[in-house]
């Protein structure tokens, strides 16, 4: 894992696998149906490192030899909370690591004008100390994260419990959710270069909501 001198909280998540899948999800002839499955895997991934420092406790258990203490996860079950709809991506993945993952979802949608969130839709599991993995394949702008941010707050989700993962982010989206979130560990696969004037991430992978239902 990368860490970046300009952004204190952000982790990059360099692992191999990781970039490997990434680069064929940024190909432009890459179809739906490998585009979802390699968003899936990245988030596993990258789940991976996201809960590396979890808490454990132990409890007795008994192997066919004997008894044994055994490590198991303290605490309760995490919560993967998805933007709508390109973070639906990601929760499978997450999914598949923490299967007993309470799941919540923050719908957003970006007004073409402004460029600025719009919250139609929330749900989400009871806070009380759980962690919470908020995902969005892209942060761009940052306005939708921290948005969403500002959601889980207002819900009474503590600050230190949430973790931020986004496939790909932009540096104008970091510094932004960092100015308002600096305590917030984001994690991402890749710093891309910039946005462009439409508020696309360059190099990017384009439109991720749209490469992942194979909608236009
Ligand atoms: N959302 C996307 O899906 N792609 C971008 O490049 C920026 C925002």
């Amino acid at each position: 894992m990368q860490s970046h001198p300009d952004f204190p909280s952000l982790h990059i998540v360099d692992h191999p696998l990781v970039q490997h899948k990434l680069t064929i999800m940024r190909e432009k002839d890459t179809p739906t149906s490998h585009f979802r499955q390699l968003l899936r895997e990245i988030a596993l991934l990258m789940g991976y490192e996201i809960t590396r420092h979890i808490p454990l406790t132990t409890k007795k258990i008994e192997t066919p030899l004997m008894e044994m203490e055994a490590p198991t996860l303290a605490g309760r079950k995490p919560a993967i909370i998805s933007i709508l709809r390109a973070g639906q991506g990601m929760v499978e993945g997450l999914r598949e690591l923490m299967p007993g993952a309470r799941e919540g979802h923050v719908g957003l949608y970006r007004d073409p004008e402004t460029k600025r969130p719009h919250e139609y839709y929330v749900k989400l599991p009871e806070a009380g100390g759980r962690l919470f993995i908020l995902c969005d394949p892209m942060m761009a702008t940052g306005h939708s994260a921290v948005h969403a941010m500002d959601v889980l707050l207002r819900h009474g989700v503590e600050e230190h419990n949430i973790r931020f993962l986004a496939l790909v982010a932009a540096p104008e989206g970091i510094r932004v959710f960092q100015e308002h979130h600096p305590n917030v560990h984001i994690y991402t696969a890749s710093l891309d270069e910039k946005l462009n004037e439409k508020a696309y991430i360059v190099p990017g992978l384009g439109d991720a909501g749209d490469r992942l239902f194979g909608t236009k």
